[in-house]
């Protein structure tokens, strides 16, 4: 359209409401390679681009860290349990309102609820109860960006050697 308000240009001008999000498909489902391509695929129809991803098996103490708001609700420890029993996959997705755009993909927290009020969610037809739910995403800006940066950050002692590995390649370099 020739004619748009200031406020939509200026939002186009910022690359429109354009937002990362984190998502993590759970042990539950992330060995299942049919399951995950399956999973793909609706992230490319609902418009979202996966940007970073990266499957690993969590530790018990990762899993803490990671729900540390959880820690005094009685699933707790099984859930600790449950997202560190198997590889899962890390994903940073990006899109228009990508956090909402997601977690309506998802759908509700429990299995039961996701099938009777969103039967086409990812909860709804791969879930099995209210801790084994298939996905997790995050529910706001802040949360997205706390978890992409705690699952995608290089662990200290990573980062730490690529500067011992830079110190030594100046240390043995021959200088005339
Ligand atoms: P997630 O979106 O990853 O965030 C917290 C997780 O805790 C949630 O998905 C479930 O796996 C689990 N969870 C939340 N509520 C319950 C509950 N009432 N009983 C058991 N597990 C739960």
């Amino acid at each position: 359209p020739s004619y748009i308000t200031h406020d939509q240009r200026l939002l186009r001008l910022r690359g429109g409401d354009r937002e990362s999000t984190f998502a993590m498909l759970k042990p539950d489902v992330a060995s299942d390679t049919h399951t995950v391509d399956e999973i793909k695929q609706r992230i490319a129809e609902a418009g979202l681009s996966i940007e970073r991803e990266r499957v690993c098996r969590l530790s018990r103490r990762r899993c803490g860290k990671f729900y540390a708001e959880h820690r005094t609700r009685p699933f707790y420890p099984a859930l600790l349990g449950f997202m560190s029993s198997g590889p899962v996959v890390m994903l940073e997705l990006s899109g228009e309102s990508a956090i909402g755009a997601w977690r309506s993909l998802i759908g509700p927290t429990s299995t039961e609820t996701a099938r009777k009020e969103a039967p086409r969610s990812l909860r709804a037809m791969y879930g099995s109860d209210n801790t084994r739910n298939a996905a997790h995403g995050s529910d706001s800006p802040a949360s997205a960006a706390r978890e992409i940066r705690l699952m995608f950050q290089k662990p200290a002692w990573r980062r730490l050697e690529v500067y011992a590995g830079l110190a030594a390649a100046f240390l043995l370099t021959k200088r005339e």
